[in-house]
């Protein structure tokens, strides 16, 4: 039944249709939408799935700057990316370049044209890391959620420095954040067991990364930051490398992980519901992974693709067993999979993903509490992006 709704559900996402912006709900007085654009740059945070090459600095093996990776890239190379192509991340940031003119390329942070381009935003976002400090430790270096937070703060500094603090100030206010963060906290502390909070019970995680997860969004918010989309965890239960790892014969996701994600999900709405409130001025807005990725893995065919459970580059049942790490692994046709890798959505998958949380009408709304009634919709991404925030 809930299965059912879904399809129905991203059914009428997938159809063209233009929302009215007239109707949404819009916290704080002093916004309003408008169709001239105002994004002077995009920042990004998160882990693997906006990761545009930072990891490539650091000592880590999770590392994606070797082929096949990137063989669909624009440029055909492995640039540290975990796809055949592009990232979520990269795919928004392409519509936002449909969308206005010139916006900038959010390189890297930690490689040389973020240093030569401070202007043009920047990417955080670390392959392993997640909310909690020590998530992904195992695999070695990695920007941790505090330290993306940390190092969008020295931009800040730098940037009021060159600008001024009034015109960084702007600056800030304008730009839009993508932050896609959290599943590696579930894989890492829930599934695998390689920290010392492993398992936790889940309620008790739940709120430790809720309250992490609070507190950098509100220095954030007190840097200046007022637009910012955060992605919800997507159905990690349905990757390869699980279906591998947990002996599953049946191709099917492991739901109790999926579980997990979604009370996670939930948690973060009302928190970002509250956020706002609390925060004048505050768009904070969630932007739901979890369906649109669950779906496809579940009814592929709907979606164009051919394989829903099996990773495209990668060995062992459903190719979950092997890291990929060899042109010879990859599959005959890379956009007929959901599954670039053992954990990664593939160039096509991401499409898809970046598409419904720039525009697509989801699951996003939350109740504001279990008193009241009142439903809260969260803008999506373009809708950000039109904000004219007049005054702070
Ligand atoms: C996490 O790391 C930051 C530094 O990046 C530190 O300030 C903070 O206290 C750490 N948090 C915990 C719980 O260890
Ligand atoms: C997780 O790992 C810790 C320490 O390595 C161990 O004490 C604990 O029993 C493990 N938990 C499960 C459920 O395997
Ligand atoms: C999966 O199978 C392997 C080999 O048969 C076994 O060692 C492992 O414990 C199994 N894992 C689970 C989660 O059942
Ligand atoms: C729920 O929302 C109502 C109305 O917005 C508010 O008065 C009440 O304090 C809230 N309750 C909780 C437990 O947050």
């Amino acid at each position: 039944m809930y299965e059912l709704s879904l399809v129905i559900v991203l059914t009428i996402a997938l159809t063209p249709f233009q929302w009215s912006w007239g109707g949404r709900r819009i916290d704080g007085v002093h916004a309003q939408l408008s169709p001239r654009w105002n994004v002077p740059a995009i920042y990004i945070f998160g882990d693997s799935s906006a990761d545009s090459g930072n990891n490539n600095e650091l000592s880590t093996i999770a590392r994606a700057n070797f082929p096949p990776y990137g063989r669909d890239f624009d440029s055909h190379h492995a640039t540290g990316r975990f796809s055949d192509g592009k990232t979520t991340a990269d795919w928004i940031r392409k519509l936002f370049r449909y969308n206005f003119l010139g916006l900038p390329l959010a390189p890297a942070y930690l490689s040389r044209e973020a240093r030569m381009f401070p202007f043009q935003g920047a990417n955080f976002a670390s392959a392993g890391s997640g909310i909690l400090n020590h998530t992904g430790n195992v695999l070695g270096q990695q920007l941790s959620g505090w330290q993306q937070v940390e190092l969008f703060l020295e931009r800040w500094n730098d940037l009021a420095a060159r600008m001024g603090e009034s015109a960084a100030s702007r600056h800030l206010r304008d730009s839009v954040l993508y932050i896609a963060s959290g599943a590696n906290d579930f894989v890492h502390n829930c599934i695998t067991n390689d920290t010392d909070s492993a398992m936790l019970p889940n309620n008790e995680f739940n709120q430790l990364l809720l309250t992490t997860f609070t507190q950098q969004l509100q220095v954030l918010y007190n840097a200046g930051a007022r637009k910012v989309a955060l992605l919800g965890v997507g159905p990690v239960g349905c990757a390869p490398l699980f279906l591998w790892l947990l002996n599953t014969t049946t191709g099917e996701c492991m739901e109790t992980v999926n579980e997990y994600v979604s009370e996670f999900n939930d948690g973060l709405r009302e928190m970002l519901v509250s956020f706002n409130r609390r925060n004048r001025g505050a768009h904070f807005v969630y932007r739901d992974t979890r369906d649109a990725v669950y779906l496809m893995a579940k009814y592929p065919i709907l979606y164009g693709f051919v394989n829903g459970n099996t990773a495209c580059c990668g060995s062992g049942n459903y190719g979950g067993g092997d890291r990929c790490s060899s042109p010879m692994s990859v599959c005959g046709y890379p956009p007929y999979h959901v599954w670039w890798d053992e954990y990664h959505t593939s160039n096509r998958a991401n499409n898809i993903i970046a598409r419904q949380a720039w525009s697509g009408f989801d699951r996003s709304s939350t109740t504001r509490n279990s008193t009241s009634t009142t439903i809260y919709s969260f803008l999506t991404i373009q809708q950000l992006a039109a904000l004219q925030l007049t005054e702070d």
